[in-house]
């Protein structure tokens, strides 16, 4: 298969290199590295990056940023930050996408845990990964062409420890291989409108 991955040089992009690019031809984008680059804040840029690459058979998005801080601090632009990237983002990456897959392709975005256990400063992420996890559900069932689409969530990450540890005490993490098991099953499976929950 032919699989572009958005993000491909973050953490769980990595693990998801590691995972598929033994079996399939990978394709990377992100703002500042990759074979192409995107910001997926913009829906232009997408489109344009992905009549660059031409048609795939399968799109990984393991980007998006939201901010993190304490309640009383928070404002509509802080919260404004995560759902212009990680939630219409992944939203335009799926808008933009579906024309450039072939029949049958597979769109994998990425949501987490803190929309079911949320943390102390994490009220935008746990925002966005529902309301992404809503959006994968709903797309799910009207997506043409027998597209499918399905969403990751991973619980913070073994190596992502040393940045988010502090917030999530008490919280097991999961090694990004292990993460990366649930991309291949979205892209290498045949389910659709499912959230993998990697907790
Ligand atoms: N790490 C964790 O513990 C964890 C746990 C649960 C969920 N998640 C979610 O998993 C996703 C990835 O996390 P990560 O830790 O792997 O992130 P990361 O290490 O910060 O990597 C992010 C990747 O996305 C690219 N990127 C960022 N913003 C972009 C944009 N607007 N357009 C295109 N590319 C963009 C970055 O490259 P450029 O900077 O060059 O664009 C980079 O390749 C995030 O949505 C995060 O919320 C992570």
């Amino acid at each position: 298969m032919k699989i572009i991955v958005i993000g491909l040089s973050g953490t769980l992009g990595k693990a998801v290199l590691a995972e598929l690019s033994t079996r399939h031809e990978i394709v990377a984008v992100a703002r500042r590295s990759g074979d192409v680059q995107a910001d997926m804040r913009d829906i232009a840029s997408l489109k344009s990056c992905f009549e660059k690459i031409g048609k795939a058979d399968a799109i990984v998005c393991t980007a998006g940023s939201v901010h993190f801080g304490p309640w009383a601090e928070m404002t509509p632009e802080k919260f404004d930050i995560g759902l212009r990237d990680k939630l219409m983002g992944q939203v335009n990456t799926v808008l933009a996408g579906q024309a450039f897959l072939n029949d049958g392709g597979s769109l994998t975005l990425t949501s987490g845990i803190l929309n079911e256990d949320p943390i102390q400063y994490g009220a935008v992420a746990s925002l966005v990964n529902g309301a992404l996890e809503s959006f994968v559900r709903a797309a799910a069932i009207e997506l043409p062409r027998g597209l499918r689409i399905n969403s990751v969530s991973p619980t913070v990450v073994a190596e992502s420890l040393d940045s988010f540890g502090p917030y999530f005490r008490g919280y097991k993490a999961a090694p990004a291989r292990e993460v990366a098991l649930a991309y291949s099953k979205s892209v290498e499976g045949k389910q659709t409108g499912q959230v993998y929950k990697v907790w």
